[in-house]
């Protein structure tokens, strides 16, 4: 990221205080860009190549942002959409400096574990199919899920379109009228978990994602909520 960002904004991004709070420390001549103080708020710094010091500490600024979202149902997995609220639009003000995109789409219905960075080449990565990454889903389905779809979904599940699915993991939680079942993928086709249960004649009741490689949804994250991955999390994700 290259482009150029208000003072005041990016130590406010930064925690350094509310906007009225950094204006007065870069009033005070507390702030200096490239070692010289600066003492207008609305002077123009590049985070990433200017050198800033506050009180003659340099700041870091970081480059990239990772958050983990318990993505709630009626949002959309974009940056913008002109009909819908997008997650984006539920994250705290202080994340948007880093420009952070959805790695990876949840259908507008379903809920769970969504990865939200700026990171290009982790999101490439775990995107690409030829890296295979798991994603565990739980589903509620519509109608009597059986052992013998078990087999089946190892095999391939043959889409509406007459892709066939690589194999896949069903593991049944409870069979009936509506049966409960987790569904591991290693793909990433446009609705996929809801046309694979399509193509054996049931409907997708309910969606939630679970996890997606080594990121697990945590569990106190309440719908809607967001936060940072620890750096276990990051840097087991980024050995896939
Ligand atoms: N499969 C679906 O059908 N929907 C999702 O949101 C994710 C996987």
């Amino acid at each position: 990221m290259s482009k150029k960002e208000r003072l005041d904004k990016i130590l406010a991004n930064m925690g350094y205080g509310s906007r009225k709070d950094v204006k007065r420390l870069i009033k005070d001549g507390r702030v200096k860009v490239n070692d010289n103080i600066v003492f207008n708020s609305d002077f123009k710094v590049n985070p990433y190549d200017d050198h800033i010091l506050l009180d003659n500490d340099k700041i870091n600024y970081r480059k990239y942002i990772y958050l983990m979202m318990n993505k709630p149902k009626g949002v959309v997995s974009s940056t913008d959409d002109p009909n819908s609220n997008t997650v984006i639009d539920m994250l705290d003000d202080k994340y948007l400096v880093y420009k952070p995109f959805p790695v990876g789409r949840l259908d507008k219905d379903t809920e769970g574990l969504l990865l939200i960075s700026n990171d290009g080449k982790l999101a490439h990565e775990l995107l690409s199919p030829k890296k295979r990454v798991n994603k565990k889903y739980y589903a509620e389905v519509d109608g009597y899920v059986e052992e013998d779809h078990i087999e089946l979904f190892k095999k391939g599940i043959t889409l509406d379109d007459g892709y066939k699915t690589l194999p896949s993991q069903l593991k049944i939680i409870s069979s009936g009228v509506v049966s409960k079942v987790y569904l591991t993928i290693q793909e990433g086709k446009f609705h996929q978990v809801k046309r694979m249960f399509q193509s054996i004649g049931m409907k997708v009741l309910y969606l939630k994602r679970i996890s997606m490689g080594s990121l697990v949804l945590d569990n106190d994250l309440a719908l809607g909520q967001v936060r940072e991955l620890t750096e276990e999390e990051i840097s087991l994700l980024k050995n896939i």
